[in-house]
């Protein structure tokens, strides 16, 4: 297994809209296998497949306390959405950061596994803000953008001076490997 590069904000990349998985291969089972060990390394409890630079539409989730239940959504769409909580989220791609989100408490979701198989799943607490959080990636979107655009604003240039004084160079992908 490899661990991969996590794309972070403002890179552009994470904004683009991923597209529907159409083929479940051997590629792809590498693929969900390397971003497991790239969210559990980092350590994350959730990792989509745009912040490696994937952009197709996978997820892959582990909220439990012994890191033992990896679940992984292929394709997933939400049913239905109950009542609204706020919570505080963080994110691989905005590092060192976590602000209050609002997000629906509880969802039911529908999404193909690893294998391909058609599944529907009631999730809720920190699960179903989880999965909002990456399905949201999915579209392009951070959690970031639920915030003020000062706080934004903020976060944008500390993360981008970081990045700079990591590599010497900006956040931002030449447009020739996009
Ligand atoms: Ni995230």
């Amino acid at each position: 297994m490899t661990r991969l590069t996590i794309l972070e904000y403002p890179d552009p990349r994470l904004r683009t809209r991923a597209r529907p998985v159409t083929q479940i291969d051997a590629a792809m089972q590498r693929l969900i296998d390397d971003m497991f060990e790239t969210m559990y390394a980092a350590p994350g409890v959730g990792l989509a497949a745009p912040q490696v630079d994937f952009h197709q539409r996978l997820l892959v989730l582990d909220v439990s306390d012994e890191k033992d239940t990896p679940l992984v959504f292929i394709n997933p769409e939400i049913l239905s959405r109950g009542e609204l909580c706020m919570s505080e989220e963080g994110c691989l791609s905005v590092p060192g950061y976590y602000e209050p989100v609002q997000r629906a408490a509880n969802v039911r979701v529908r999404a193909q596994d690893r294998s391909g198989k058609t599944f529907e799943m009631d999730c809720e607490g920190l699960l179903a803000v989880c999965v909002q959080h990456e399905m949201d990636h999915l579209e392009g979107k951070l959690f970031v953008d639920y915030i003020s655009e000062l706080k934004r604003s903020r976060i944008r240039k500390k993360l981008e001076k970081d990045h700079r004084q990591r590599t010497g160079a900006p956040a931002r992908a030449p447009s020739s490997v996009r």
